[in-house]
């Protein structure tokens, strides 16, 4: 994660802004009297789904908690940056020569990983020894183009054969070792961990291997070993695969959660690209963090056994204390607010798969790739699953079944914020217990008024999902940079229209470079960026150069084309936006027409513009 990005994690921002205007509650959403026009009606709106706040009166813009500080105070990025890192904890400062020392050692870390994770992969394909991990894998069905995609590899049946490889490469042993590639002897020296393994590299999200998973090729235990906690390698805050996924995941606004290394590999080659695994632990919070960036829309696909049922909900209750409980708060705090975890579920729709008895999802996709697809769509809603779960162990013909079951379930369906959903399920457990509604609904009403004390601001409604796509305006960016005096032929580009406040500080400084005087110099340009900047630039020029190579002559097309892509989806966003703004009012019998004007002229733009394009834009 960036440090931009670990600031905006760290500050709430409807929090952050209350500090400087006074915020109203209206529904879902924050309003205010814009502290940026003279503003008679508040029009000014913060979004803590999004994270973002927007002014619907004549500024007409919006931004997040960094566009928020450097409009307020009039601030520079970089002095914008020093002082949020501060509020959220973030050290900025210079490297120390220890730190330093510490980025040293992982980059080796890093390439040992990268120089075995091929010495592996060169051996299992083409290695006679190799032959067994090879017949293996096409025994499970493997096809070779996924063990290419995932760099799969073999370990040799022998003590020394990877240690061996990297003397001769002139690394030291000790840092071999510190890889977790090798495990101490007694009486000193080191051996090879994997041995006579089918070796699965364990990558960071950007792709870099930090560790691996070795499976044994018969029945002998156990049955994975894996790369231990180092410097570098932290396998509960990693997902196998996703670096594979990212892209597939956010496209499809879902991640399916499996268990396993094979699991994934197998949904991956039948094109289900959105699956990753938490590699057989309970998912973890920095897991979790991983996924959010990237959807709200998680699937958890467990084994049917009672074993799996747990794993499961234990997986559940990071989720619940990441979604419903800010980490700094105490422990005592944590528990009192702990019911509002299922509201945020909700929100952050959480389904669950109960894979068929005996099987995993490997096992489901191998002999029917169709019945995963028809798994994922009957995936229930975790509040029905919870029904499911808590169900089966009850008798439910008895009076102290039906009691041990509403005592369980009652305090989750009382957490439903939404009232219709709240009562369907108040309604699903009536049914299940038979015990009159009316009954339950006062067991609930005595049970909400115990807890009533420590609740925090009930949330009204569902949140609609905001996910602006920062790749369309990285590569934007991408494109003026290669012909900064095309600037001028966008003219109503603004810097407002980059959402992610690199860009948009990027995009100044450009806009600044080449209003003045003499030849547009890139070296130059770079250097006076604040380094943080200077850093998201290297990345985004990276990424653009991964794609295909684009004749300049196409270049102009090109940009107008991305432009008004840029255009639309700001507007898209806009949308969202008002319509969510439109869910308050209906709900509070606010007075709407005003906002369904805009709505609709928004609508009309869209589709205008849709229609220009030839559908290019949709
Ligand atoms: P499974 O036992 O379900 O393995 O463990 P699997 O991935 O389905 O493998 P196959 O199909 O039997 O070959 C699920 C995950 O738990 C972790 C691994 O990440 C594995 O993929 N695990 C399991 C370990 O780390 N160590 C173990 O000994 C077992
Ligand atoms: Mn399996």
């Amino acid at each position: 994660m960036s440090v931009i990005d670990e600031i905006k994690d760290r500050i709430d921002i409807v929090e952050f802004i209350s500090g400087y205007v006074p915020l109203q509650k209206a529904g879902r959403n924050y309003k205010a009297l814009c502290p940026f026009h003279a503003d008679t009606t508040p029009s000014f709106v913060v979004f803590p789904d999004g994270q973002r706040w927007h002014c619907f009166g004549a500024c007409t813009t919006g931004g997040d908690v960094f566009t928020f500080l450097m409009k307020k105070e009039n601030l520079e990025f970089s002095e914008a940056l020093r002082l949020l890192a501060q509020r959220a904890g973030i050290s900025l400062a210079p490297r120390t020569e220890e730190q330093k020392e510490e980025d040293e050692q992982h980059r080796l870390l890093r390439e040992i990983n990268s120089v075995a994770a091929q010495y592996f992969h060169h051996l299992l394909l083409h290695s006679p020894q190799g032959q067994v991990a090879r017949d293996y894998l096409a025994g499970r069905q493997m096809s070779e183009e996924t063990w290419r995609a995932f760099q799969l590899g073999y370990s040799l049946s022998d003590w020394e054969a990877l240690s061996h490889h990297f003397t001769a490469k002139g690394y030291q042993e000790a840092d071999v070792f510190a890889a977790g590639l090798t495990v101490e002897r007694e009486s000193g020296g080191y051996y090879d961990r994997f041995r006579g393994r089918l070796v699965f590299p364990i990558c960071d999200d950007r792709g870099g291997v930090v560790g691996f998973g070795g499976r044994a090729l018969d029945d002998s235990l156990p049955k994975y070993v894996n790369t231990p906690q180092t410097s570098l390698f932290d396998k509960r805050s990693i997902l196998y695969g996703m670096h594979l996924s990212k892209g597939a995941i956010r496209e499809q606004g879902r991640a399916i959660i499996v268990e396993g290394y094979m699991d994934v590999l197998m949904a991956h080659q039948h094109g289900f690209n959105y699956v990753v695994a938490s590699m057989g632990t309970a998912l973890t919070e920095n897991q979790v963090r991983a996924l959010r960036r990237l959807t709200k829309s998680f699937t958890l696909a467990m084994d049917a056994d009672a074993a799996g049922e747990q794993a499961s909900l234990r997986g559940l209750e990071v989720v619940k204390r990441h979604y419903g409980v800010e980490h700094r708060q105490s422990p005592e705090v944590r528990e009192t607010y702990q019911h509002i975890w299922l509201k945020r579920y909700v929100d952050a729709n959480i389904k669950v798969i109960t894979m068929p008895s005996g099987q995993d999802p490997d096992d489901v996709i191998r002999e029917d790739p169709k019945q995963w697809v028809q798994l994922v769509d009957e995936a229930l809603p975790l509040m029905d699953y919870y029904f499911q779960v808590s169900a089966v162990d009850k008798d439910l013909d008895s009076a102290q079944g039906k009691s041990a079951l509403v005592h369980q379930l009652l305090p989750l369906v009382g957490e439903i914020a939404d009232g219709i959903e709240r009562a369907y399920y108040l309604q699903k457990l009536t049914r299940l217990v038979r015990i009159g509604e009316k009954t339950l609904a006062a067991e609930m009403t005595r049970y909400k008024s115990r807890i009533k004390a420590g609740m925090p601001i009930a949330d009204d409604d569902l949140s609609p999902i905001f996910r602006p796509s920062f790749a369309l305006e990285n590569y934007c960016l991408s494109l003026l940079l290669k012909a900064p005096d095309f600037i001028h032929e966008v003219q109503w580009l603004t810097p407002d229209d980059f959402l992610a406040v690199e860009n948009r500080s990027i995009f100044l400084a450009l806009l600044d470079a080449v209003q003045r005087e003499g030849a547009f110099d890139f070296g130059q340009f770079r250097a006076g960026l604040d380094p943080l900047l200077a850093q998201h630039l290297d990345a985004v020029l990276e990424d653009e150069a991964k794609g295909p190579a684009l004749p300049d002559e196409e270049l102009p097309e090109e940009m107008r084309r991305t432009v008004s892509r840029m255009m639309d989806r700001n507007d898209r966003r806009e949308l969202e936006e008002l319509e969510s703004l439109l869910r308050d009012a209906v709900e509070r019998g606010d007075d709407e027409s005003a906002l369904r004007g805009r709505v609709d002229s928004l609508r009309q733009r869209i589709h205008e513009r849709q229609k220009e394009s030839g559908g290019r834009n949709a």
